[in-house]
């Protein structure tokens, strides 16, 4: 069966968007109408004038849409596509955080569930969470969650000293510096490309620390033909197709050479969505995401000041 052509036409049928997040296989990238970072995507649910929103990426991605679009359906092609960071920070655990620190402003990365945006001021991507922080006034006390890696480097930059909700993503700390640099060695003229939820020691080898569109923009205009990247391997099809003269490597995971065969740098969750699954979502229009009207209302203010803050 012919799927992208099916699933071409569903969309036109039913008005349809299908949004895809760069982490995606490359079928599913290649059929989606936009395709982009966590904020690029949760701007474009936003403007969308689209009846259903496929989101071909994870949980809190159609989350994200739903509450940003509640009247619309929103369905993900595989509703186990969680995210390990977004698990790392349990609603309940979070809120008594929070509560421990009372007149700290809170910020959420948008990896998390709509539980844990409902205790949140700002939500923030990695692609404007340093332009959010500089935003805010130098002495303001910030708490910054989940990730540990993505709060350090935020710190780093914007000195400030925000307090750090212990999580971490599965994928991005599985690089390590020892494979970037032996990378260097074979590849001296190649620049580095890190996602800023990779590990303190990786992203000092950076030239170039930003979420996956950022990347994605300084590879296409930079004059350097060779990119190491460490982040997961699905945005190289992008790459690859935006500056098809260039040469883009991804780094090995840690564990790659003790386990042949694996496949770490590659998201479990984002993979378990296929053309297969997103033509029976489209055609059935279910899975589809479902969020309390109640969390809605409370969880689309910290999204809304993103958005208004991201201008
Ligand atoms: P981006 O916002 O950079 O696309 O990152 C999303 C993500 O899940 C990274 O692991
Ligand atoms: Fe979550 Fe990591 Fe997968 Fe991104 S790569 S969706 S942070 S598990």
């Amino acid at each position: 069966m012919d799927y992208a052509a099916a699933i071409k036409r569903l969309r036109q049928e039913k008005n349809a968007v299908i949004m895809a997040h760069y982490y995606q296989r490359n079928e599913i990238q290649d059929v989606a109408d936009c395709i982009g970072d966590s904020l690029y995507l949760a701007q474009q649910a936003a403007l969308t004038q689209a009846d259903i929103i496929v989101m071909c990426g994870v949980h809190f991605m159609g989350e994200t849409c739903k509450i940003l679009c509640p009247d619309k359906k929103v369905l993900v092609p595989d509703l186990n596509a969680g995210c390990s960071l977004a698990d790392s920070c349990p609603a309940d655990k979070f809120a008594d955080f929070v509560h421990q620190h009372p007149g700290y402003t809170v910020l959420s990365y948008v990896n998390t569930t709509a539980a844990v945006k409902a205790h949140t001021d700002i939500v923030v991507t990695s692609g404007n969470a340093v332009k959010i922080v500089n935003s805010l006034p130098k002495d303001e006390k910030i708490i910054f969650g989940p990730d540990r890696n993505l709060g350090a480097y935020i710190n780093a930059v914007t000195g400030r000293n925000m307090l750090l909700w212990d999580g971490a993503c599965h994928v991005h700390e599985q690089f390590s510096a020892e494979a970037i640099v032996k990378m260097k060695q074979e590849h001296p003229d190649a620049q580095v490309l890190v996602h800023p939820e990779c590990k303190k020691p990786v992203v000092l080898l950076a030239d170039k620390v930003g979420s996956t569109a950022v990347l994605l923009k300084y590879a296409v205009e930079s004059a350097c033909q060779t990119f190491i990247v460490a982040t997961e391997s699905g945005i190289l099809h992008e790459m690859q197709r935006q500056a098809p003269g260039k040469t883009f490597l991804p780094v090995p995971p840690e564990t790659s050479e003790a386990n042949i065969g694996c496949h770490c740098n590659e998201c479990s969750y984002m993979r378990l969505n296929t053309l297969e699954k997103l033509y029976l979502c489209l055609r059935d229009e279910t899975p589809e995401i479902t969020v309390d009207p109640a969390l809605i209302g409370k969880a689309v203010k910290p999204i809304r000041r993103m958005l208004e803050l991201s201008k």
